[in-house]
């Protein structure tokens, strides 16, 4: 929506006092759709093979959830992928730490902050979620829950994560390249048979990083926003920078508001640009899901990329930068 459009629409609310803010809000939802346009997966960059696997679980029945973490779980696994789960970057001091995040269509999140040694961090931020009174484990805390559900103690640092860490440590430069900057987060949103929404959203974080260094990724309204009356919103890319102006919920309450999937990216994109100088030298990427399966993505730079999974086809969408 623009500026205008929004101030009239504020005016208009405004010219009926009987329609309180909330009543305006609630009247202006995206209204349910049927349910044929569903399921719907869409994912971060070019991961195929996870996009379809969730696609494909989805059509089978599963329910958005699940299949999220599905989809996620298809990278954590990927060795080749040195931004997510096993084979992930380390730290500067050479510890992996992974984080997630996942949320429901029912406003349950979970999410684990730094863990060693486990691989499927989405799934372990859903027992959070599902089997803790809590919603955020961190650390030791999160890999001793880990332990108490069994999940396999696996050392993250391959032998290529470890070689190219080795090699990083002779410069210890700390430039992030955009793009290959170590920053292809999984996040994938989901729409179930039923409609309802759900995402994930699972890294390494930032390559090299402090031991303890946290980004946007496992941070609820950060990394990730569901609302399934309203839609999703998942972000890659630069977490700083994410985590800064809360740009996953910021894009759903845009939508909530009346922004389209894709005015609402870029608005959230226009938030982290228009407090830089210029183009700033790093990447944050966005996608966008509403109730209704209109989708919308922005990216600061050129060479994002996301997944779409939708009447049983998958395709890779090239983003246009801001
Ligand atoms: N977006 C991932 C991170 O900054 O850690």
């Amino acid at each position: 929506m623009k500026r205008r459009t929004f101030l009239n629409s504020t005016i208009f609310a405004g010219a009926f006092p009987l329609i309180t803010p909330k009543q305006f809000f609630t009247n202006s939802l995206i209204k349910p759709t049927s349910k044929n346009k569903f399921p719907i997966s869409i994912c971060t960059w070019n991961f195929k093979e996870a996009n379809e696997v969730a696609g494909k679980a989805l059509e089978k029945g599963m329910d958005s959830l699940n299949a999220a973490i599905l989809g996620a779980q298809v990278e954590e696994d990927n060795p080749a992928n040195s931004t997510v789960g096993f084979g992930g970057a380390p730290d500067r001091e050479g510890n992996v730490t992974l984080d997630a995040c996942v949320m429901d269509h029912k406003k349950n999140c979970g999410a684990v902050l730094a863990v060693e040694n486990v691989v499927h961090v989405a799934s372990l931020a859903r027992d959070v979620m599902e089997k803790t009174p809590h919603v955020i484990l961190t650390g030791k805390g999160a890999e001793s829950f880990a332990r108490s559900l069994n999940y396999p103690s696996t050392v993250l640092l391959t032998k290529e994560s470890k070689k190219a860490w080795e090699k990083w440590k002779k410069e210890a430069a700390y430039e992030p390249i955009i793009n290959i900057e170590n920053h292809d987060t999984i996040g994938i949103l989901c729409i179930d048979k039923q409609g309802n929404l759900s995402g994930a959203c699972s890294t390494s974080g930032l390559a090299y990083k402090m031991k303890g260094r946290i980004g946007d990724s496992p941070i609820i309204g950060a990394g990730l926003f569901i609302d399934n009356e309203v839609g999703g919103a998942v972000a890659t890319g630069m977490g700083e920078e994410v985590v800064k102006t809360v740009g996953s919920f910021l894009i759903v309450e845009l939508m909530r508001q009346g922004y389209t999937p894709q005015q609402a990216c870029d608005e959230a994109i226009r938030r982290i640009v228009s407090k830089e100088e210029g183009i700033p030298n790093f990447q944050v990427a966005y996608i966008a899901i509403d109730k209704n399966g209109n989708v919308g993505s922005r990216s600061i730079h050129d060479g994002f990329s996301y997944m779409e999974y939708r009447d049983q086809k998958n395709i890779n969408n090239l983003v246009n930068p801001y």
